[in-house]
C-alpha cells in the first residue's frame, strides 16, 4: 500500500530541488561578472585615463557619472582590479582603496578607511577629522607610492555635510613630496556639480565620464549572460527573459532593477515548484519587489515621518481620502502629544510631506477651490493595511493605529 507514496516523495523532491538556481550568488549585486557587456568603450576610457600609474606618474582624477544601475560600480572594480594585477607584475608603486561612502557615512570614517588601506593604524573614534585627515596625508607620503582613491556614491557624503572631504583630497598634492594622490569619483545624481566649489568640481573632473542608462536590447544580453551562469540550462524562457529586460529599460535602464527582477523571478518559480521561469513568475516578482521596496521605505523612515503618515491615515477614516497640511497638522500634534515628542514646526511638517510625495508615500496635489484659491490636498498613496502591517511591527506606533484622534472624531461630526 505504502509503496507509490515512497515514489511520490522522490519524484516531488527530485522535481523540487535545487532545480532552478545553479548559482544564486551570481545573481546578486556585489557579484562582479567577468564580462562586463556593453561597457567595452567605458572600460578602455578608464583603463586608459589610469595606465599612467603603472610608469608611476600620477593620473587625472576622473569623474564618473550615470544613473542607478548603469555599471559605474562595476566597471569602476573591473579595471581597478586588473590595474592591480598588471602593477604587481610590474612592480608599480601603486595602491588602490575603493571606498563606498554612503555605507562609511561620515568623513571620519572615510579618510580612516584610506589610512588603513595604507596600513596607517587610526582609531574607530576619539581624533578629530582634521587629525585623521593629517595622519592619512603623512602616511600617504610616506608610503612613497601613487595612491588612487575610487570613492563611490560621493553624492551621499557632500549632499550632507558639504564638499570638504573633496576639497581636501584635490589640495593634498601639493603637500606631499614622495607620493602622489589621484581620485576617481562616483555619483549617479548629475546635480552634484551644484554641491561642489567650482575649484573642487574642476580638479575633480580633469576627466569625466557619463554612463548611459541601458537599453532593453542591451539588458537583455546582461541578462542572458548571467542566467548561463545563474540558472540551470533551459530553466530561463525567452518570454521571461524579455519581459525583464523590457521591465527594466521602462524604469531608466537600471541593470540592477533588471538583475533583481530576474533573481526573484527564478525564487518564484522555485517557489511554486516550476522548473521553467515563464512571464508570470517576472510579474508576480516585481509585485514582490515593489512591495518590499514600499515596506523597506516605510520602516526606515524616521519617526516624525511615520507619525505624519498615520496622521494622513487617521483624516483617511473620515472625509473622502484627502486631507490639507493644516488638518495633518492638528492630527500629527496630538499624536505627538499622546507619545510624548515635541512636534516640529508646521513649516518643516511641509517640507516632510514633499518628501514622503517624493518617495511615492504620498501623494499631495494642489487643487483650485474657484474663488477660496488654491490648496493643496493630501492621500495615502500606499494601502492602509500596508501602514497597519508596518506600523504593527512598533509598540509605540501600534498603540496609534488604534488610537481616535479627538480631531477626527470632531471632524466626522461635523460632516454627519
Ligand atoms: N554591463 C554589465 N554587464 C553585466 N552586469 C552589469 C553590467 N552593468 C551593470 N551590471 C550589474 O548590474 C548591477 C548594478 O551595476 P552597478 O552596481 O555597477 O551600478 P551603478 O551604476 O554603480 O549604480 P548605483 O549608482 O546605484 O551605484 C551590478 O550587479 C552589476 O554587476
Ligand atoms: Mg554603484
Amino acid at each position: 500500500m505504502g509503496n507509490p507514496n515512497i515514489l511520490d516523495d522522490v519524484f516531488e523532491k527530485f522535481v523540487n530541488e535545487a532545480k532552478v538556481f545553479k548559482d544564486r550568488e551570481v545573481l546578486r549585486h556585489d557579484y562582479l561578472p567577468e564580462k562586463l557587456p556593453h561597457r567595452e568603450e567605458q572600460i578602455r576610457t578608464l583603463g586608459q585615463a589610469v595606465a599612467p600609474v603603472l610608469k608611476e606618474s600620477r593620473c587625472s582624477n576622473i569623474f564618473i557619472y550615470g544613473k542607478t544601475g548603469t555599471g559605474k560600480t562595476a566597471v569602476t572594480k573591473f579595471v581597478l582590479s586588473h590595474l592591480e594585477a598588471k602593477a604587481k607584475e610590474y612592480g608599480s608603486h601603486v595602491r588602490f582603496c575603493y571606498v563606498n561612502c554612503r555605507m562609511m557615512g561620515s568623513e571620519y570614517r572615510v579618510f580612516a578607511a584610506l589610512g588603513q588601506s595604507l596600513g596607517l593604524s587610526i582609531p574607530f573614534t576619539g581624533l578629530s577629522v582634521g587629525e585623521v585627515f593629517d595622519r592619512f596625508r603623512t602616511g600617504l607620503d610616506a608610503s612613497k607610492t601613487i595612491f588612487i582613491v575610487a570613492l563611490d556614491e560621493v553624492d551621499a557624503l557632500i549632499k550632507d555635510r558639504g564638499d570638504s572631504i573633496l576639497y581636501e583630497l584635490t589640495r593634498v598634492n601639493e603637500s606631499l613630496h614622495k607620493s602622489k594622490l589621484a581620485i576617481i569619483g562616483i555619483s549617479n545624481d548629475l546635480r552634484l556639480k551644484e554641491f561642489l566649489d567650482p575649484r573642487v568640481f574642476s580638479s575633480l573632473s580633469e576627466e569625466e565620464m557619463v554612463f548611459r542608462p541601458y537599453d532593453a536590447s542591451e539588458l537583455r544580453n546582461i541578462l542572458l549572460e548571467r542566467s548561463k551562469l545563474g540558472f540551470f540550462d533551459g530553466v530561463l524562457s525567452e518570454a521571461a527573459l524579455s519581459v525583464c529586460s523590457a521591465l527594466a529599460a521602462a524604469e531608466h535602464g537600471d541593470a540592477r532593477r533588471a538583475l533583481d527582477l530576474l533573481r526573484v523571478a527564478g525564487e518564484v518559480a522555485e517557489r511554486q515548484g516550476f522548473v521553467v521561469i515563464n512571464e508570470e513568475h517576472v510579474r508576480d516578482a516585481e509585485k514582490n519587489i515593489e512591495h518590499n521596496k514600499v515596506v523597506e521605505a516605510l520602516k526606515n523612515s524616521t519617526l516624525h515621518s511615520k507619525l505624519v503618515l498615520l496622521s494622513v491615515y487617521h483624516l483617511g477614516k473620515t472625509s473622502g481620502a484627502s486631507a490639507t497640511t493644516g488638518e495633518i497638522y492638528d492630527v500629527y500634534n496630538e499624536l505627538c502629544g499622546e507619545l510624548g515628542v515635541g512636534p516640529l514646526t508646521q513649516r518643516r511638517l511641509g517640507t516632510l510631506i514633499n518628501e514622503l510625495d517624493a518617495m511615492g508615500l504620498l501623494n499631495s496635489k494642489v487643487v483650485s477651490m474657484g474663488r477660496y484659491g488654491r490648496t493643496k490636498k493630501i492621500r495615502l498613496e500606499i494601502s492602509r493595511s500596508l501602514i497597519q502591517e508596518v506600523f504593527a511591527c512598533d509598540s509605540r506606533l501600534e498603540r496609534m493605529i488604534n488610537y481616535e484622534p479627538k480631531f477626527t472624531a470632531k471632524k466626522q461630526q461635523h460632516h454627519t
